[in-house]
């Protein structure tokens, strides 16, 4: 079973008394749910991809009648979403038309450092970057949005963010739902605070620099108060939390459970099944839900800790039936003897003061060498904020690789964290140790994925050298 303690969430309450700042939740007719579009691959060679993302200032109607202004990619808000296969060499090239500079980071890509798009790789305005890469890791759900030092927050705010899926033989061979937009739906998952003009801007006040930004209406693919029309059958919902800080804790208004088949990097060993599923800012997970039982016209709704911000209707039986596979792929365990160092990465301190291991993140400063291709053990605690304010959740990422989670607190870790991971979450007082091999040479980041405390210092950078 999944990783749904109850009590097990931190405190992370969407208004703290000494919140002043405006957080309405905005009331909309329902819309459909906008699906990213597949972006185009101009390169005619099967075996290379070549893509095109502009950054640019947007507006957009979240709230009837007003404008609220954004940024994008090639769009008014979020990105297209990115397909390619394992083989694959691609390229892109990254336009940056905002007023500002940017980066662009592939959140879970396993790529050399110089093509990993972290806060040494500014596109300046006006300017382009064209980063090359060979896809070398199984099918997954990953994502992309900008790393520019200390504006990381709000630029994915405003609403820079898209996916990035990668396919291979095993995806081609399972059989699950894969009809993109119809029965294998992308869930960008957000929530924002809205000011009375229908702006999100964004001003950062006590609570947030402390919690991060969270907000009291949530988004979906860029929509408030969504529905989906699904084909009563099986559905496969890739969830990604694009949020900059909140923690979900997502189920389904009739209670039905649903299977967890794939985690940030892929496919579990086996689907498995649950009632709820907890997911960190950053985390990925795609799920099988069955909705053969939902009757044309019926709905069911999508919640977050009760509260339902997206819903499915069911459009009759259009489609054929899948039964919940047994097995999905084999994931090679890496065994703790194989790693030749462990290392600790304690997460301290509260708002303007969040770092790891007693430093805030400098630009100029290598914080840990690793040997490429070797395995190593990091063991992340999370000492912040104990007491008195009863402490934040760290979720731990690190670039450039995906690693296996070891131990949560001691104990194995829950079923749905035993596949390939890149980020982690780790709740007040917990220790979680993950083990990687690393792959690919350069310069890379590590830090807390709730994006006011990466731009606030909580971030280091490792280099793998050769
Ligand atoms: Cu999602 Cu440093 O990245
Ligand atoms: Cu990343
Ligand atoms: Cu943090």
């Amino acid at each position: 079973e999944g990783r749904n303690m109850p009590g097990q969430l931190p405190n992370l309450s969407m208004k703290q008394p000494f919140d002043n700042t405006n957080n309405q939740t905005i009331e909309t007719e329902e819309t459909n749910l906008p699906i990213p579009p597949l972006l185009k691959d101009h390169n005619d060679d099967p075996n290379k991809a070549e893509f095109h993302l502009t950054a640019q200032n947007a507006t957009k109607e979240f709230v009837p009648g007003k404008t609220t202004e954004t940024m994008g990619y090639n769009g008014d808000y979020l990105g297209p979403a990115i397909r390619v296969r394992k083989g694959e060499e691609v390229s892109v090239k990254v336009e940056n038309e905002l007023d500002e500079i940017t980066t662009i980071h592939w959140h879970g890509l396993e790529v050399d450092g110089d093509a990993d798009g972290g806060p040494h790789s500014g596109i300046k305005p006006g300017s382009s970057w064209s980063p090359e890469f060979k896809i070398q890791q199984p099918a997954a759900t990953l994502w992309y949005h900008p790393h520019p030092e200390q504006e990381t927050g709000k630029q994915v705010y405003k609403g820079l963010a898209g996916l990035f899926l990668i396919e291979d033989e095993v995806s081609d061979r399972l059989d699950i739902p894969k009809e993109y937009g119809v029965n294998d739906v992308p869930l960008v998952i957000q929530d924002k605070r809205f000011n009375s003009d229908g702006s999100f801007e964004y001003n950062l006040g006590m609570h947030d620099v402390m919690n991060g930004l969270q907000g009291a209406t949530m988004l979906v693919n860029g929509a408030v108060n969504p529905l989906l029309e699904v084909p009563s059958g099986m559905v496969r919902l890739r969830l990604l939390n694009g949020s900059n800080a909140s923690v979900y804790d997502l189920n389904f208004s009739n209670n039905q459970s649903f299977y967890q088949i794939a985690s940030d990097g892929g496919f579990l060993e086996k689907p498995e099944k649950m009632d709820n599923l907890v997911l960190g800012p950053a985390e990925r997970a795609e799920i099988l839900v069955d909705f053969s039982d939902l009757k044309k016209g019926e709905m069911v709704r999508l919640q977050n800790k009760g509260s339902e911000f997206m819903k499915f209707t069911a459009k009759g039986k259009s489609q054929k039936d899948f039964t919940i596979p047994n097995k999905l792929t084999t994931i090679e365990k890496i065994e703790p003897n194989q790693a030749v160092k462990t290392r600790d990465f304690v997460f301290e301190g509260m708002g303007p003061t969040v770092n790891i291991n007693g430093k805030q993140f400098d630009m100029d400063r290598i914080d840990e060498e690793v040997q490429l291709n070797d395995t190593e053990i990091w063991e992340i605690s999370n000492e912040s904020g104990m007491g008195m304010m009863g402490g934040t959740v760290h979720p731990f990422h690190a670039h450039g690789v995906q690693f296996q989670v070891l131990k949560r607190d001691g104990n194995p870790p829950p079923a749905n964290e035993t596949g390939w991971k890149d980020t982690v979450i780790v709740n007040p007082g917990e220790k979680v140790k993950v083990i990687a091999t690393f792959k690919y040479p350069g310069d890379f980041m590590y830090h807390c994925h709730i994006l006011e405390h990466e731009d606030a210092g909580m971030m280091g950078q490792f280099r793998v050298k050769e």
